[in-house]
C-alpha cells in the first residue's frame, strides 16, 4: 500500500518513515533538502533493509505536485511533515512562512481530492493551545490567538482541513497535536540535524555536552513552578512516529469518528528544564555546563498533554521515558560528532 511522505527526510518524517516500512507500507518520500539531506535515506535502509522511493521536488511547485499525483495513481494516504518550522525566523519572513506551509498545503489537498483514498495526516503543534487556561491540555482546550507566524500556519492549516472535510465527505483527515519531539532511533542511524544553532532545548544540551557549545543558557528560574524553570512535554519521537502509523490505519480502515479528527500526542507527564538536564547527566554520567538567565519571550510557563483520547480513540501511548530519549538523543550526537 503505498502512502506519501512530504519532508520524509526530516527528523520525524525520517522515524515515521522507518515504521512505515516496518509494517509493510510502501513509502514515497518528497523532499526539497531544505533542511535534510540525502544520506537519511543510506540511515533509513540500514534500519529497515528497504529503501523508500524518493521524489525530490518543492511543494510550493504546483505543476510538480500535480505530475506526481499523475505518476502514482495508487496512493493511500498522505502524512505531510514539509514545512519551515523555526519560529523566530517565522516573525522575521512571515511571508515565506505564509507561502511554504500553506501554499505547499492547499496544491496537496487539490490533487488528493480527486483520489479514492483521500487520507491526510497534518503535522500540528501543541503550539495552537498557547499558554492553556488548564492543565494537562485536552484537545477540547480553546485554540489560542497565535503567537507567531508558524504559530499561525498551524491553526491556518487546521482551519483548511477542517473546511475541506466539512464539503467533502469522502476526505478524512487526522491532525496531531505534537508537544515537545525529542530523542532519537535507538540504532543512532539517523536523529535530529539541527543547522546552526539549535533552538530548541535538547539538541542545544547534546551539542554541550559534545563541546560544541560553551554552554547551555536556561531561560528562566523563576516561572511558578516546582523548580522555577519551565515545564513542557517530551515526547520521544520513535513513539510519536508509531501514532502517526496508527493514525493512518485508523483511517484506511475507517474507524474515525468523523472526518476531521484532532489529537495530542505528549506523554502527559510534565517535566522541567532543570529535569530535562538532570536526566542528561544521568544518563551520559556527564555534568553540563549550564546557566540561568533571563527569560525567553513568548515561553509558555507549562505545557503538557491530556492524552485520553489518543490512548483510546488511536489505541497509542507513548512507551518510552524521558531518560529513554535522552540517551538515544546523545547516542545520535556521539554518532554524527564521531565521539566515543
Ligand atoms: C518551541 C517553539 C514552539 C514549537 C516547538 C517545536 C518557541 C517559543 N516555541 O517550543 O512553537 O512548536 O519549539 O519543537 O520557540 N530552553 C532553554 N534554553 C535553550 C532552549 C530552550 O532554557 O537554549 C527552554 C525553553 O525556555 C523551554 C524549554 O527549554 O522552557 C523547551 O524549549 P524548546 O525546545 O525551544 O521548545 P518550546 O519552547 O516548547
Amino acid at each position: 500500500m503505498q502512502i506519501v511522505v512530504t519532508g520524509g527526510l526530516g527528523f520525524i518524517g525520517s522515524h515515521t518513515v522507518v515504521e512505515l516500512q516496518n509494517e509493510g507500507f510502501e513509502v514515497i518520500i518528497i523532499d526539497n533538502l531544505s533542511n535534510s539531506s540525502r544520506d537519511v535515506l543510506d540511515g533509513i535502509k540500514s534500519i529497515t533493509g528497504k529503501s523508500p522511493i524518493f521524489e525530490e521536488f518543492d511543494l510550493r511547485e504546483k505543476s510538480k505536485v500535480q505530475d506526481f499525483f499523475k505518476r502514482y495513481p495508487n496512493i493511500k494516504g498522505v502524512i505531510h511533515f514539509a514545512a519551515s518550522k523555526a519560529v523566530g525566523e517565522s516573525v522575521q519572513e512571515p511571508l515565506l512562512y505564509y507561502e511554504n506551509n500553506i501554499s505547499s498545503l492547499v496544491y496537496l489537498l487539490q490533487e488528493l481530492k480527486a483520489l479514492p483514498d483521500a487520507n491526510f495526516i497534518f503535522s500540528s503543534s501543541c503550539t495552537v493551545y498557547g499558554q492553556a487556561d488548564e492543565l494537562p491540555i485536552s484537545e477540547n482546550a480553546p485554540v489560542k490567538p497565535a503567537e507567531s507566524p508558524y504559530g499561525n500556519t498551524k491553526q491556518i492549516g487546521e482551519e483548511i482541513l477542517k473546511d475541506v472535510c466539512k464539503i467533502d465527505a469522502h476526505f478524512n483527515a487526522i491532525a496531531l497535536r505534537y508537544f515537545n519531539p525529542i530523542g532519537a532511533h535507538s540504532t543512532a542511524k539517523i536523529g535530529e540535524l539541527p543547522i546552526g544553532v539549535p533552538q530548541n532545548l535538547v539538541p542545544f544540551i547534546t551539542q554541550t555536552g559534545a563541546g560544541l557549545r560553551e554552554k547551555l543558557s536556561v531561560f528562566g528560574d523563576d516561572y511558578p513552578t516546582v523548580d522555577g524553570t519551565c515545564i513542557r512535554d517530551y515526547i520521544h519521537v520513535v513513539d510519536l512516529a508509531k501514532a502517526h502509523v496508527v493514525a493512518l490505519q485508523r483511517l484506511i480502515k475507517s474507524k474515525h469518528k468523523s472526518n476531521f479528527e484532532v489529537f495530542n500526542l505528549g506523554t502527559g507527564k510534565g517535566s522541567s528544564v532543570l529535569e530535562v538536564i538532570q536526566s542528561f547527566e544521568r544518563v551520559t554520567d556527564l555534568k553540563l555546563n549550564y546557566q540561568i538567565v533571563g527569560r525567553r519571550e513568548g515561553d509558555v510557563i507549562a505545557a503538557y498533554a491530556e492524552t485520553t483520547k489518543a490512548n483510546q480513540d488511536l489505541g497509542w501511548k507513548a512507551q518510552l521515558t524521558l531518560d529513554d530519549a535522552m540517551a538515544s538523543a546523545w547516542k545520535w550526537e556521539k554518532q554524527i560528532r564521531n565521539i566515543k
